[in-house]
């Protein structure tokens, strides 16, 4: 029999996530009717962009379309963040002032992020918005067991519907090295549109320096965008949208942290 190296790469990966993940949450997430809760957060037949829903994120076939990815996102983000991914997180909540009032972060996936602004900032009402039904799923039921009322969203980071100047904090976190930078720079825009004068945007994302001399890196996460994304400068995409104080500060090892302000007009 001619067993391919991919498929014993992926059967090992396979087992080790298993086991990472563990075998209580594996047994929830069976449960789940993941048809069924993800129509309560599709509001009409969604339309997908090709960049998203023709790409298989970190090879997963349909990538974040498919269950799998909400199931595995947190142990392979955990591995993908070093030293420490909660530690790296709160690089991004540390220094947050004055406190936000209303907070949006963009891409939120599981939930990570959201869960620790919520935490951080208890008055605040705090929305996460993605693409996937299936993240946010898993987002919500983390934010259930963590006793966190967080308002959660399907829809486009590029293309929010919300309206202008709604909100003092933006936050993307690990979404920009999955858009392509086309697309990207049009979320920088659209955070720029939804805060309010004053109002913060955070990014917290690749290192791209580094990630410029780590194309194995990229291609062992199988990435799509990461190469394009690591070529540009989030700081430079801040600046071009009209954010004041754009700066960058690398975090641990293989992250950085790009903030800019919203220009208060006298
Ligand atoms: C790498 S995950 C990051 C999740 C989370 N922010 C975190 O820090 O772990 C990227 C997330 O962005 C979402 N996403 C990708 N493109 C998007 C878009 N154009 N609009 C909204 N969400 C998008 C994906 O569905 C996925 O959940």
């Amino acid at each position: 029999m001619l067993v391919s190296q991919n498929s014993i790469r992926q059967f090992f990966l396979k087992s080790i996530i298993s086991v990472l993940i563990g075998k209580d949450k594996l047994r929830f997430y069976s449960t789940i009717d993941w048809q069924k809760e993800s129509d309560r957060f599709l509001k009409e037949d969604p339309v997908y962009p090709d960049y998203y829903s023709g790409k298989n994120f970190h090879g997963i076939t349909g990538g974040y379309l498919n269950p799998i990815a909400a199931i595995t996102y947190d142990v392979v983000t955990a591995f993908a963040s070093p030293p420490n991914e909660t530690w790296i997180r709160h690089q991004l909540i540390n220094g947050i002032e004055p406190k936000p009032k209303k907070i949006l972060d963009l891409g939120c996936g599981t939930g990570s992020a959201t869960l620790m602004l919520k935490q951080a900032f208890g008055q605040a009402v705090v929305i996460g918005l993605d693409l996937s039904p299936y993240m946010l799923i898993v987002a919500e039921k983390k934010a259930q067991q963590a006793g966190l009322n967080i308002h959660w969203q399907q829809g486009l980071a590029e293309a929010t519907g919300f309206e202008d100047a709604a909100f003092d904090l933006v936050t993307v976190s690990m979404l920009l090295h999955e858009t392509p930078p086309d697309i990207s720079q049009l979320i920088v825009l659209e955070s720029f549109r939804l805060l309010k004068p004053g109002g913060q945007l955070i990014i917290l994302d690749g290192n791209q320096f580094r990630l410029r001399y780590a194309q194995w890196l990229i291609e062992f996460f199988k990435e799509p965008y990461s190469k394009a994304y690591a070529a540009h400068s989030l700081e430079d995409w801040l600046k071009a949208a009209a954010f004041e104080k754009a700066r960058t500060k690398y975090v641990g090892w293989i992250h950085q942290l790009t903030w800019g302000i919203k220009p208060i007009i006298k």
